[in-house]
């Protein structure tokens, strides 16, 4: 199945991969997802690995999804992102940013918080609402540690990045246009963007 849906509408040159899409697919890209209700383009459980060859993937774009793996399954995933990329491949990952949730609960501003899924009163409820998303995700992200275990699995040139802006992706791919969209005008930015290379 998944060879059929490479082999319509995806050249060898020009795979994209969007991992952990949800209901949010793009054009063009293969979207994969765990959840069969979502209907993705590939349904697949990621920490099983990735069904393509090595070298054959241009890019890999993930958003919200890495911060749901526990710490074990984090490196196995990265280093299965590098095998799959083209040597001139790129990784771009958005997970909720940790530095910008203390600055906000430093200010004290329970705005700042989502409210999903459970909307507490108390300012560390909601930080921890925000943060683990209930009990849904498994690791909190500043920069650094981003950095940290992508350079670790490989991976070289790490670099942040803002909402709608990529140094591989055009302006109107639908990745970043998405990306614009919700929450995006909340100071200091809820996401963590960082770009990096194979
Ligand atoms: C918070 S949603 C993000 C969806 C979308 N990327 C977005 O930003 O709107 C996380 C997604 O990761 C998927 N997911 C979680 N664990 C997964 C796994 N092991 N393999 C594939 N998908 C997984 C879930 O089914 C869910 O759709």
């Amino acid at each position: 199945m998944y060879r059929h849906r490479l082999l319509n509408g995806h050249s060898r040159q020009d795979i994209k991969l969007n991992l952990g899409s949800g209901t949010t697919r793009f054009p063009g890209w293969i979207n994969i997802d765990g959840n069969f209700l979502h209907r993705p383009d590939m349904w697949l459980d990621v920490r099983r690995g990735l069904p393509f060859r090595d070298d054959a993937v241009k890019v890999i774009y993930s958003c919200h999804f890495f911060e749901h793996l526990y710490l074990g399954e984090l490196k196995p995933l990265l280093v299965e992102c590098k095998r799959v990329l083209r040597g001139d491949g790129a990784l771009r990952i958005a997970v909720p940013n940790l530095r910008s949730a203390i600055v906000a609960y430093q200010k004290g501003d329970p705005a700042w918080f989502s409210p999903f899924p459970k909307d507490f009163l108390s300012l560390g409820g909601r930080f921890f609402n925000d943060m683990l998303c209930g009990d849904q995700h498994r690791i909190m992200f500043d920069l650094e540690f981003l950095a940290e275990v992508l350079a670790d699995a490989g991976f070289r040139e790490i670099h942040e990045t803002r909402r709608g802006e990529s140094r591989f992706l055009s302006s109107d791919d639908e990745a970043l246009i998405q990306e614009l969209a919700g929450d995006s005008g909340k100071v200091p930015d809820p996401w963590l963007l960082v770009e990096t290379t194979s």
